[in-house]
């Protein structure tokens, strides 16, 4: 096995790759090795040099063995621990035997994993929330309330509150999931946007007479065509206006833009802006908006009756339709959601996140 040779094959390899010997030897490492455990010199014993436990185990019994074997090895820094999944694998190279020991950065696998505990926690503290009001309710009913019909219905329509906003939560966990699994899918059908903006304004109603904002819709007179999945445009539009009335302050416009040149995208596309003039957005929010859970405040999301998910919603649904949104705010003078879609099939940016 001649190092000269396999070196510069092995430092083509973006992993960490070092070759031992069945002398228990160094043979060779390649450059992307050498800056994990600094420079391997051949001849070495891999002892003297890898030194984790887990990691020698693994390379004595594949040695042993003739078998591959798998470990983990974690390299930790002053900032933070990386892991590596580590194979030793039996080789034969030029009738000489060896392990070749990759490491494979599962870092990504692990911040996957973070998110979703990170998630599973956050769903589980917002359901508990009004859970533990309703059993407290059931509690009351059961004993100071129970000759007290009064308090009974008081009781009884706080109870409805809590399961409504439970119920919501559900509602939008699924609206989510779904969304999340056909965002790899671009929708089949053509949908009329100037139709949504319509309907999504009339589901509105009841919305904008409790609450006495104005909502003025502007430019959906003419049926606009785009490909899309309708269910999932009317619910960005119905979200975005929502997310307006509530937070905003007495005037909401909703205006649908005929085609266009979009210079992002770099195609012929539609833009739905809803504009308020609440109170605005910090933009250090704006970043964050499209997160799960994520509230500029939290009470008073709660108090409107919101999830948290809206906008995580919406930026799925936009990014499956190759569309961008983009928020503009200033505190204290209103906001404007500009969601972008494109007009015609086979054109439009391939979004990431
Ligand atoms: N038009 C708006 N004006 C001010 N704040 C807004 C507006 N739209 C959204 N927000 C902020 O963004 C947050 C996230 O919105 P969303 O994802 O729809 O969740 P929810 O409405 O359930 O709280 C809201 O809680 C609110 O703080
Ligand atoms: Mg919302």
């Amino acid at each position: 096995m001649s190092p000269d040779l396999l070196k510069p094959l092995m430092d083509a390899v973006p992993m960490p790759l070092v070759l031992i010997g069945r002398n228990e030897r160094v043979v060779v490492a390649n450059a992307s090795a050498d800056g994990l455990f600094g420079v391997l010199e051949n001849d070495r014993h891999y002892a003297t040099v890898l030194r984790q436990p887990a990691l020698l185990d693994c390379i004595e019994a594949a040695l042993r063995g003739d078998t591959q074997q798998e470990s983990q090895f974690v390299r930790r820094d002053a900032t933070r621990d990386t892991t590596y999944r580590a194979l030793a694998a039996p080789v034969r190279i030029d009738g000489r035997d060896g392990i070749l020991l990759s490491l494979e950065d599962i870092g990504h696998v692990e911040a996957a994993g973070q998110m979703r505990r990170d998630f599973v926690a956050n769903v589980s503290h917002e359901l508990r929330t009004p859970l533990t009001a309703v059993l407290g309710f059931i509690e009351t009913l059961q004993g100071p309330a129970r000759e007290d019909s009064a308090a009974q219905d008081r009781f009884l329509e706080m109870m409805q509150r809590e399961a409504s906003r439970m119920s919501r939560l559900i509602q939008d966990l699924l609206s989510l999931s779904r969304v999340e699994a056909t965002e790899r899918q671009r929708p089949t059908g053509r949908i009329d946007v100037a139709a949504l903006v319509t309907s999504a304004s009339m589901t509105l109603g009841p919305l904008v007479r409790e609450t006495g904002v104005t909502l003025d819709v502007r430019g959906a007179d003419e049926a606009v065509e785009i490909p899309g999945d309708a269910d999932q445009i009317l619910q960005v539009i119905t979200n975005l206006t929502e997310n307006a009335i509530k937070y905003g302050g007495s005037s909401v416009t909703v205006e649908l833009f005929a085609p266009e040149r979009d210079p992002v995208l770099r195609a012929t596309a539609v833009r739905i802006e809803v504009r308020d003039d609440g109170d605005g957005i910090d933009p250090i929010h704006i970043p964050r908006l499209t997160e799960r859970f994520y509230r500029v405040d939290n009470h008073r999301s709660r108090e409107m009756g919101g999830t948290g998910l809206g906008l995580a919603i919406v930026k799925h649904i936009v990014n499956r339709h190759r569309g961008r949104m983009r928020v503009e705010s200033k505190a204290g003078q209103g906001s404007r959601f500009v969601v972008v879609l494109p007009h015609a099939t086979g054109e439009g940016a391939v979004l990431g996140g």
